[in-house]
């Protein structure tokens, strides 16, 4: 079922290490080919073969300005018209019996700084269900569902949909957009240094959540913290700057990538931020 330890040519040649664990459709979510995204002057990021699992929290790494940001973006299409992208990422979604199926739900993404509009929680989070048209009698319940799921349900006042989202508190914040991407009912979450702004109890918190959606959906996690990586992801990729532009340089199992990370990269970035050798 799971094929170890494909390396590709191209990747070879970066001196990369590629762990292509998913090679059955029953496994990979998404896979990559010859992806590479453009600015107007540069190559931001070249990623020849990649494929994530169905399932799982991958952990992605990287020093600042390798693209791992951009990635995303080109991930969930929310890029600038600066940027451009080509190559193939095709996604594989699953529906209730496990069955791979077209119809894919879309990604939901929490930015570093939280990105709630300027209304009450409840019409923050009425707009994934109306765009899903869910019929308006089932939207409260499924709502006060999502807010408990993220454990914001017993912080927020007995009045908690006339509450003001902006004035709920960053960690909150970032749980309640988590929360709005339950309700759009995502198969694929991005999070793009969530916790960075947040004390560690916060941090704890949208912890606890990455780990339980990990275990059904795919969950890319980019994120500056080893410790981080190191709790709660199952496969960690490193991007590199490598001649003037970013390029991944390792996949592979979390287990292995910090227990003996492959490339060069990785360990000197490993070292760097433990100050281990
Ligand atoms: N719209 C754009 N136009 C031109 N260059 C861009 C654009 N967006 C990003 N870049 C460039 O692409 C490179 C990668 O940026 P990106 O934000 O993806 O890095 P990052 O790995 O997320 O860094 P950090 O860890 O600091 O967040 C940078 O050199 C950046 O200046
Ligand atoms: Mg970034």
């Amino acid at each position: 079922m799971i094929a170890q330890s494909l390396i590709t040519n191209n990747q070879a040649a970066n001196n990369a290490h590629i762990q292509l664990l998913f090679n059955e459709p029953e496994c990979c979510g998404m896979s990559i080919k010859d992806l590479s995204i453009h600015a107007k002057k540069k190559t931001i990021l070249t990623v020849d073969e990649l494929r994530f699992p169905k399932t799982g929290v991958v952990a992605i790494m990287g020093p600042s300005g390798s693209g791992k940001s951009t990635f995303l973006k080109a991930m969930s299409e929310l890029m600038d018209e600066n940027l451009t992208h080509k190559g193939d990422i095709d996604i594989t979604c699953f529906d209730a019996t496990n069955e791979p199926t077209s119809i894919c739900s879309h990604f939901a993404m929490v930015w570093q700084k939280p990105t709630v509009f300027p209304c009450s929680i409840y019409d923050n989070l009425k707009v994934p269900l109306r765009k899903r048209k869910v019929a308006r009698k089932e939207w409260r319940t499924l709502m006060v569902q999502a807010l408990n799921d993220v454990g914001l349900m017993g912080e927020l006042d007995e009045k908690w949909d006339k509450q003001r989202a902006q004035r709920l508190s960053g960690g909150q914040q970032q749980r309640l957009s988590i929360a709005m991407g339950l309700l759009k009912d995502s198969n694929i979450f991005l999070f793009d240094e969530p916790t960075s702004a947040l004390d560690p109890i916060s941090t704890d918190k949208i912890e606890n959540i990455i780990k339980k959606l990990g275990k059904e959906k795919l969950v890319l996690l980019v994120t500056h913290s080893l410790g981080q990586a190191r709790r709660v992801s199952d496969y960690s990729a490193m991007f590199h700057n490598h001649k003037d532009q970013g390029a991944l340089c390792e996949f592979s199992s979390s287990e292995s990538f910090f227990k003996s990370p492959a490339s060069s990269q990785s360990r000197e970035f490993i070292m760097k931020e433990t100050g281990i050798q």
